[in-house]
């Protein structure tokens, strides 16, 4: 500044503007340092603004502040005036402050109110002196700091440096202000992250644990919408979306689409504008995705899925390199969640299993037929791993071969046998323990039996009963599943063979005492047939007298409910009814006449000594009703104990009506056969007496059905 001193009075007013104007610049200086003490942005450009205003005396002032996103001003900051602040932009070179960006230097205007080039939003707001000088740091320009006074204060040339100087203060302060609320909005983010991800480790619902994942990156990056794709059958399932209208379920191929991409790089990727972009996928057509931010979900190196966030309707939101480390850093985060969630489910399945499993192996202990076992084994096993096939192999020592013997899913036909070694059951037969295959059409051993079915991955463990081969179990996957049996599937395999094994050796054994006892049945069945014929043949009776009561009482039995099981024993009964004749001399069983007294009493001992005879044969006991009681009366005067009406077993009150039925229609050496009038009316005329009238009414309904073929 230049200043020709002319008199006293002159140099007085010169040193005291010399003065004052060191002291403004002392005051720049102090005040430029508690500007940089000030470290929230928005109280920093108010203390800048109204540090100016005292400085240069003005009414009011403000700052525009450079947005580089939409390269335009913004106004930050107002005092003193009624300045509209929200939404108050200026382009490059409108009004004075939008000049003094385009010069790059300060500028003062006398009259705004007159000037030609004040911007429209001031026009019904009168200014009268305003200056403006850019807040400039070093290159990079910040924004523009402008003053205004009301008349008759102008604005001087000193001013304006003063204001140009002040600026430069400002700007650093602005600068490390900016730099600082970076850091805090960073460490914020860091701990919203922080406190995430510890919900997220305590969250084992897998479903709100996803839900809670994209709803986090949402907040985190404050985008529009958030979603998350999972790694699913060699593809990318869209599973999550924070808002609706976007394809949940929907699959993208790896190397379709965005997410394709990044599940393709492991790298994340960021489109500032997706409806345009050259990749689009056609999952998302018609909705309106502007900027979009995809990275790779990754636990421990495993690609776990892709996490999003997108901006969609008017935004025009782009994302950052900032944005992209905190959502990768989140995505990290976020996949170790799931990792641990996944982890915890499997855990919670196998408990379930292994309750499953004793269920099982308690319904499988009460089977006894052993291709019911086999059946409930395969079905079990299948359920148990959740797999698409299963199959037991049986063990045949004596061939020393496996034989296939019952499948689910696609299979050889039941009954192939295989030699030792041969394929997956082979191996595990032979070395008898449990083998994994992942993939069944590459593994080196697969038996060419099974070239023509598609098996995936497979899982065999050998059935061994106290150190014994019973056979082999297996699971298997068909493809396309791409399902790998592990670890512990194999275990939970094993344990069930253990209990499936237990369960065949009882069916086995089982079957074999079935197989002697029917043997054994069959052979006393054969005697018991052959006396009771030996006993028709002493008694000289008609051809097919027994077989007609064996026809009779079975075919009232079954009318009353008796069940299959006992119809064996009643048929039994019937064949030995009058066994203990055999202790009745020829000369009184064979009397044409009537019986005296003494014989008559020998003749009713005949149930006494069928009950001597039989009760010693344990297998006959349960044949013993009849022959012991046939002669028994309902109303309690039967021989040989007088029993009365239930106390008589049923199958006794049976037989004793079909017996003296046939007995009347045939002939005796006694006397001639009745007639079937005749024989009915003394069966009914019996009823309530010797016999049982409920049994009557049955038997003579019967009879009329199926008449009598005497
Ligand atoms: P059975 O000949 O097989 O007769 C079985 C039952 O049929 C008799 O049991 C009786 O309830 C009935 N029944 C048979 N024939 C007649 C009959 O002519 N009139 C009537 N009302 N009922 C008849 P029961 O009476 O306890 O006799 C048991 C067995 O004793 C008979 O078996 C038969 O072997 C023998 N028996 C009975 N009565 C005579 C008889 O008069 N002479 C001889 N030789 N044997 C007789
Ligand atoms: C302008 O820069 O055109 C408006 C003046 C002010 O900032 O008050
Ligand atoms: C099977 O066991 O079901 C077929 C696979 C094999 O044993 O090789
Ligand atoms: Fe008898
Ligand atoms: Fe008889």
């Amino acid at each position: 500044m230049t200043v020709f001193v002319t008199d006293i009075t002159e140099r007085r007013h010169f040193e005291e503007e010399l003065s004052r104007q060191n002291s403004q610049l002392e005051s720049v200086h102090q005040i430029s340092i508690g500007l940089t003490a000030e470290l929230n942005l928005e109280k920093l450009l108010e203390s800048i603004t109204t540090h100016a205003s005292e400085l240069l005396k003005s009414s009011g002032g403000g700052i525009y502040l450079y947005r580089e996103d939409q390269d335009k001003l913004e106004l930050a900051v107002a005092i003193g005036t009624q300045k509209p602040i929200a939404g108050n932009f200026l382009e490059r070179g409108e009004g004075l402050s939008g000049k003094v960006w385009e010069l790059g230097k300060p500028l003062t205007v006398e009259d705004y109110e007159t000037w030609e080039g004040r911007a429209a939003v001031y026009n019904s707001i009168s200014f009268k002196a305003v200056v403006g000088a850019p807040i400039l740091r070093g290159e990079e320009f910040l924004g523009v700091l402008t003053l205004m006074a009301e008349p008759p204060k102008k604005f001087s040339q000193h001013d304006v440096a003063l204001l140009e100087l002040y600026a430069v203060h400002a700007a650093v302060a602005i600068h490390n202000a900016r730099l600082y609320q970076n850091v805090q909005s960073r460490m914020n983010q860091l701990e919203m992250l922080y406190e995430t991800s510890k919900t997220l480790s305590g969250q084992y619902d897998l479903n709100v644990l996803l839900q809670s994942i994209v709803d986090s990156a949402r907040k985190l990056l404050r985008s529009s919408t958030s979603g998350m794709y999972l790694v699913s059958n060699n593809a990318l399932r869209l599973t999550k979306v924070t808002e609706a209208g976007y394809p949940v379920g929907a699959y993208l191929r790896f190397g379709e689409g965005m997410a394709g991409r990044v599940a393709q790089t492991r790298l994340p990727i960021r489109v500032d504008d997706y409806s345009s972009w050259e990749g689009h996928a056609s999952i998302y057509n018609g909705i309106p995705i502007h900027a979009v931010i995809e990275v790779p979900m990754l636990y421990k190196g495993e690609l776990i899925g892709v996490l999003t966030a997108d901006e969609s309707g008017s935004s025009k939101r782009k994302f950052t390199e900032e944005d992209e480390h905190l959502l990768t850093l989140f995505a990290s985060q976020a996949a170790g969640a799931i990792h641990s969630a996944r982890l915890y489910s499997e855990t919670r399945r196998r408990a379930q299993e292994f309750a499953g499993l004793y269920e099982t192996t308690l319904d499988l202990s009460l089977q006894l037929d052993l291709s019911t076992v086999l059946t409930k084994i395969i079905e079990r096993a299948k359920k148990l791993l959740d797999a698409l096939c299963s199959s037991i192999s049986l063990y045949d020592p004596t061939q020393a071969n496996l034989e296939l013997v019952a499948s689910i899913g696609p299979d050889l036909p039941p009954g192939t046998r295989r030699q030792l070694g041969d394929g997956l059951a082979g191996r595990v037969a032979e070395s008898r323990s449990p083998i994994i295959i992942d993939d069944y059409s590459k593994w080196e051993f697969r038996s060419t039996l099974y070239e023509k079915i598609p098996y995936g991955s497979m899982l065999g463990v050998p059935l061994l009963y106290s150190g014994h081969l019973l056979g082999v179990l297996d699971v298997a996957e068909i493809k396309p599943s791409s399902r790998v049996f592990n670890e512990a599937d194999m275990r939970l395999l094993s344990l069930f063979a253990g209990q499936a094994a237990s369960a065949i050796e009882n069916a086995k054994l089982f079957d074999s005492l079935q197989n002697s006892h029917e043997e054994l049945s069959l052979a006393y069945d054969a005697t018991i047939e052959g006396w009771s014929r030996a006993m028709d043949l002493r008694d000289k009776e008609t051809e097919g007298h027994t077989q007609r009561l064996v026809k009779r009482t079975l075919e009232i039995a079954e009318r009353m409910g008796i069940s299959q099981q006992e119809l064996i024993h009643v048929r039994r009964n019937v064949l030995l009814h009058d066994m203990g004749k055999l202790g009745v001399p020829d000369h009184i069983l064979l009397k044409p006449g009537a019986l005296s007294a003494e014989e008559w009493k020998i003749m009713r001992q005949h149930p006494t000594h069928a009950y001597e005879m039989l009760s010693f044969v344990e297998y006959l006991k349960p044949a013993l009703d009849i022959p012991y009681c046939h002669h028994e009366k309902w109303d309690g005067s039967g021989y040989p104990r007088g029993l009365k009406e239930k106390n008589i077993p049923l199958v006794a009150r049976l037989f004793a009506v079909v017996d003296v039925w046939d007995a009347l229609r045939s002939d005796r050496p006694y006397r001639p056969a009745w007639s079937v009038e005749q024989t009915r009316a003394y069966i009914i005329e019996q009823s309530g007496r010797q016999f049982d009238p409920h049994v009557v009414e049955i038997f003579l309904k019967m009879l009329d059905e199926s008449p009598d073929p005497l």
